[in-house]
């Protein structure tokens, strides 16, 4: 991948869910969105308004249902699910806004952060990082040996992270990854993204209603109803 060349791009993007009944809701529409190596992008915009479809489509986790969402240069849309696991290995760290459903529940806080490091081979520049110094990094050495299921939601919120950075990905996506913080240890959390993409030149969406977050950041993108603004 050439360094001008986009992480992640939106090509008019749309997303309807549709019920059991068959009730549609229009998620997002006609979102077009590039995001390039080492650039800091926050979504912003009022609750209902599309923000955590739009990172779970950037994610692979849901497939848009009009557009494309290219990701490493491969059609997210286009994928078998082997592929789509594969990218999601190499290429994305993703924190979701319930941080659990990223964790194993049973396992303790360093196994969480190994298997992520042994199962994501990221594609990034640099090595992986000693996941006692990825531990200690979001404040979580202390409880290092205890199971995921037993931490705070706020300790869960940074684990989530530190599993995202595990693999050392070259896009990072975060949905509200400071909102059960307070603001010393929301801190922590923004300068350790910060940090990645400072040192590592790894691209970051975050979805925030935090002011100093996205003040932060590079580039700020609102959506309204399911748009960019
Ligand atoms: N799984 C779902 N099924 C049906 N509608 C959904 C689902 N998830 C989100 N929505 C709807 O899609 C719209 C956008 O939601 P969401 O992406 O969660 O917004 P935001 O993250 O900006 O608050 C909302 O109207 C929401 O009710
Ligand atoms: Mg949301």
């Amino acid at each position: 991948m050439s360094a001008s060349e986009a992480v992640v791009r939106c090509e008019q993007v749309g997303h309807v869910y549709r019920d059991d009944s068959g009730t549609e809701v229009t998620a997002l529409a006609g979102v077009d969105l590039e995001v390039r190596p080492g650039e800091a992008v926050a979504l912003v915009g009022p609750s209902g308004a599309g923000k955590s479809t739009l990172l779970t489509l950037l994610a692979g986790l849901v497939r848009p249902t009009s557009g494309r969402v290219v990701v490493a240069g491969q059609d997210l849309g286009a994928l078998s699910e082997r592929g789509l696991l594969r990218v999601r290995a190499t290429s994305l760290g993703v924190v979701l806004q319930t941080p659990g459903r990223n964790l194993l529940p049973y396992a303790t806080a360093q196994a969480n952060v190994a298997f992520a490091q042994r199962s994501q081979r990221g594609t990034g520049p640099g090595g992986a990082t000693e996941v006692g110094t990825l531990l200690e990094s979001v404040g979580l050495g202390a409880v290092a040996h205890r199971a995921a299921r037993h931490l705070s939601g706020g300790q869960q919120q940074r684990l989530a992270l530190a599993v995202a950075l595990a693999g050392n990905p070259p896009l990072l996506l975060a949905d509200e990854p400071t909102s059960q913080l307070d603001r010393a240890t929301g801190e922590i959390v923004l300068e350790l993204m910060l940090q990645a993409r400072d040192e590592r030149g790894t691209a970051l969406v975050v979805v925030t209603h935090d002011h100093e977050v996205s003040r932060r950041l590079d580039v700020e993108h609102t959506i309204l109803d399911g748009r960019l603004a």
